[in-house]
């Protein structure tokens, strides 16, 4: 299985960090994000990497991550994003790193408590499909929430005013090749983006998402909150009292 880290847009809502430096560079403890994502993957058993960044400090992230050698890696692959179009849109350049194979994607400000291990090797018995994971959050009108039916996703909602539960879909996506047919089929949302939500929908209708509830704690970078809470908890975990 592959794995691809997103690492791209314009990091408005974090503006004026992000005015000079991409999101993925910015520090969370004592690491820049875009490393815990890349730990996330290697940790699930995944080596061969790229990752799909744009912007002004492209060049930064060849600096910073080279070859990969830091996280146990023999190379790293890179794509260049040329416009901002959203999650699937960036996705769509992995297409011929990713080939026939399988796909876990990593948006570059997730980052999870536990390990996705198990739920990567389970994904590796699914014939065919997409695995999604969720997690409970006192917020979910901020992420994509899903719809459950007894045990079944019958529905991801980007962003819903009204959330018609509190389980979030949290930012790592496990795919089959047929993700790249899918992104070509979707038309851009009111925000102007190409939405991972709609390629989820997808698989759903073809009756073949899976999902993990993952335990411990999850937290992505989109606001200042959610950066300062992310540092906060990744310093506890390294045992610092904060
Ligand atoms: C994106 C996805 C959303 C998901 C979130 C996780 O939101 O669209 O479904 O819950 O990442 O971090 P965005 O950060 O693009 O607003």
């Amino acid at each position: 299985m592959k794995g691809v880290v997103l690492a791209g847009g314009m990091g408005t809502r974090l503006r004026p960090l992000t005015r000079v430096t991409n999101k993925h560079l910015l520090p969370v403890y004592d690491k820049p994000m875009v490393f815990y994502p890349i730990q996330t993957l290697v940790e699930a058993g995944i080596t061969e990497i790229m990752l799909v960044t744009g912007g002004n400090n492209a060049g930064d992230f060849l600096r910073l991550i080279g070859n990969g050698e830091e996280f146990g890696l023999k190379h790293m692959n890179y794509a260049y994003q040329k416009t901002e179009g959203g999650i699937a849109d960036a996705l769509r350049l992995a297409r011929h790193f990713v080939g026939d194979d399988k796909v876990a994607v990593i948006l570059g400000d997730n980052f999870v408590q536990g390990s996705v291990r198990k739920a990567v090797q389970d994904f590796m018995n699914q014939p065919r499909g997409a695995k999604i994971f969720l997690k409970e959050v006192p917020n979910p009108q901020d992420f994509g929430v899903a719809v459950l039916e007894g045990e079944k996703v019958v529905r991801v909602i980007e962003k819903p005013p009204v959330p018609p539960s509190n389980l979030a879909v949290i930012g790592i996506y496990l795919y089959d090749a047929s993700v790249f047919e899918i992104c070509e089929t979707l038309v851009p949302s009111e925000r102007g983006e190409l939405e991972i939500t709609d390629v989820n929908n997808e698989y759903i209708r073809r009756g073949v998402m899976t999902y993990e509830v993952v335990d411990g704690w999850w937290a992505d970078c989109g606001s200042f909150e959610a950066l300062l809470r992310s540092n906060i908890l990744v310093a506890r975990e390294r045992g610092v009292d904060i």
